[in-house]
């Protein structure tokens, strides 16, 4: 069902890689919902060659960047002005990847050339986006930015490893960015913390059947899957959240304000 949400709207979504993808599905319901996009992902994600499919449905250009470099960044904003013949009204981040959670090395033991990358790709990226947008004035006044987060970046939760510390970064930036980005061109920021979805990041995690097992019965409303994600994506890309900004939203069927259920319960009783 579509109504309109972002009709004449304009945006760029990051991290699309596989159908599994948010950002896929985020993609499809952007262009259902009247948006006009342009999809961007790391170029060895690019050679991978799937997002054209979604580039193909969506009529939508692919412009590749490294979010570590700010010249692939800086690339992707002329350009993406040049297309649209102006700035955007929408952008999502939903890029995240930890060498020491894949190469499963534990927290007390973190590599940290390891820990670098990945707090660049994970956290950093949200600063060094906006922060060009903002040198481009590439985000249209009353713009809104979206970034994916997860509990862990409040929460101990095992095997998440220094994707947590990355995580609360994040949500950090968007706090401080939202304020700067909010006073001086209206735009708000705030990330969406997901409950636990099956897809090639969130798979990566140690134990993540357990855990989204876990997740599920401790939910009221059950675990959001990634196309709920994207329908809550769209309504703050909408002009109907105007005035949300710099805020962490749990997207998790009640799972972060859950203290235990019966069927936990039930479960350790067995
Ligand atoms: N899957 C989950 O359980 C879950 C839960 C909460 C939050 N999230 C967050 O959602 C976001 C999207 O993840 P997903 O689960 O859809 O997995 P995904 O693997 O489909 O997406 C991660 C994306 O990050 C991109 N990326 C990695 N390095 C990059 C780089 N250097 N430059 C540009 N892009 C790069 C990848 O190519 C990929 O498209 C992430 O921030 C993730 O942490 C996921």
């Amino acid at each position: 069902m579509a109504y309109n949400l972002l009709k004449g709207k304009k945006g760029i979504i990051f991290g699309a890689l596989n159908e599994q993808s948010i950002a896929w599905k985020v993609a499809q319901r952007a262009v259902q919902e009247g948006a006009e996009i342009v999809l961007s992902n790391a170029p060895i994600a690019l050679r991978m060659g799937e997002l054209n499919k979604l580039a193909e449905e969506c009529n939508a250009p692919v412009i590749g960047a490294d979010v570590t470099s700010n010249d692939d960044i800086n690339n992707l904003f002329t350009k993406t002005k040049e297309h649209f013949g102006g700035g955007v009204d929408f952008i999502l981040h939903s890029i995240g990847m930890s060498i020491n959670v894949r190469k499963n090395i534990p927290y007390y033991e973190n590599n940290y050339d390891f820990t670098h990358k990945g707090f660049d790709i994970s956290a950093l990226s949200l600063h060094r986006i906006l922060q060009a947008a903002m040198k481009h004035d590439a985000i249209n006044d009353w713009g809104s930015v979206v970034a994916l987060s997860y509990i862990a970046g409040q929460r101990y939760f095992p095997g998440y490893n220094d994707m947590a510390d990355n995580k609360a970064m994040l949500e950090s930036i968007a706090r401080n960015f939202g304020y700067e980005y909010g006073v001086s061109k209206k735009v708000r920021v705030n990330t969406i913390s997901q409950s636990p979805t099956r897809t090639t990041a969130g798979s990566g995690v140690k134990g993540f059947d357990g855990f989204i097992e876990f997740a599920e019965k401790m939910s009221p409303l059950g675990n959001a899957d990634a196309n709920q994600c994207a329908d809550y994506c769209i309504t703050l890309f909408s002009d109907l959240t105007k005035m949300v900004t710099m805020q962490n939203l749990f997207h998790d069927g009640g799972f972060s304000f859950t203290g235990v259920t019966q069927a936990v319960i039930d479960q350790m009783a067995k």
